[in-house]
Parts: C-alpha cells; structure tokens; sequence
C-alpha cells in the first residue's frame, strides 16, 4: 500500500505528462508502465520527444532552470520534492535527440498477500 495525497500524486504526474508533450511537439508517443520491485513501485514515463542534453540533466530538478522560452522551471523540482517528502524519489534517463524516460519511485507497504496502491481523495 502507498499512502499518497491525491492532489500532490496528481500534480507530479501532470507535471510529468505535460513535460513530455511539450518534448514531442512534433508527434510521438508517450509510454506509462507502471512495475514492482522488491518494496517499492515505480511509475515510469517513457517519451520520445527531444531528450535532454547531457549538460542539462544535472540541471533539470533545480528550481527555475528550463531550457523554454516561456518555460517556468519549478515543474521537476516540484515533483522531486513531493517525492522526497514521502520517501520516494524521481530519477530520469535520457539520449539527447531520442527521448526522455521519467521514473517515479514510491515506497510500498505490502499489507497481507495484496498489495495496493490507494490515491486519498481531498474532503
Ligand atoms: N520529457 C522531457 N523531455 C525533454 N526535456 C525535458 C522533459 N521534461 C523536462 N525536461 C527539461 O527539464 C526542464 C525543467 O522542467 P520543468 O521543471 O518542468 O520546467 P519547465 O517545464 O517550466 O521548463 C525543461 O525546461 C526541459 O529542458
Ligand atoms: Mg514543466
């Protein structure tokens, strides 16, 4: 089981999603595939739009770097810090001019022989 605010997993993967279409301005497709390992889940988010730049990946979960004209650059380091708070992470994976390849990590709790991921809805 994950116990996740449903407005703040809802931002990170929003985030995540409008990040990739604005790679793939283009045309292309975005993945989502979703896998448990050992006592975590990851959510990992697969485009193939631009890709980042190897001198810009270190760069891209600091608040306020963006590479776009109208860019805000607080998305990514919005997410990493939600992430962190409940003991998961955000890692990414990327060929400039191929691709991008975000995966959320959330910590698991195994509750009996079932396993679930429950999203709290806000009152
Ligand atoms: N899916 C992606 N493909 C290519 N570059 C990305 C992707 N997601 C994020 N980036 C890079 O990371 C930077 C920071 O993203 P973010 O924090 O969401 O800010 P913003 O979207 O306002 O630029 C972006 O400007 C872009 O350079
Ligand atoms: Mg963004």
């Amino acid at each position: 089981m994950v116990m996740v605010d449903a407005n703040q997993i809802r931002q990170v993967f929003t985030n995540i999603i409008i990040n990739a279409e604005q790679a793939m301005l283009e045309g292309g497709n975005l993945t989502i595939r979703a896998k448990s390992r050992g006592n975590t889940v990851s959510i990992v988010f697969s485009d193939n739009g631009c890709g980042i730049p190897p001198a810009a990946i270190k760069k891209i979960f600091d608040p306020l770097f963006t590479t776009k004209a109208r860019g805000i650059g607080l998305g990514l380091s919005v997410c990493k810090s939600i992430l962190e708070r409940r003991g998961g992470d955000i890692l990414v994976e990327s060929k400039e001019g191929r691709g991008a390849a975000f995966t959320v990590v959330l910590p698991l709790r195994k509750t009996g022989k079932c396993t679930t991921y429950t999203v709290s809805l806000p009152k």
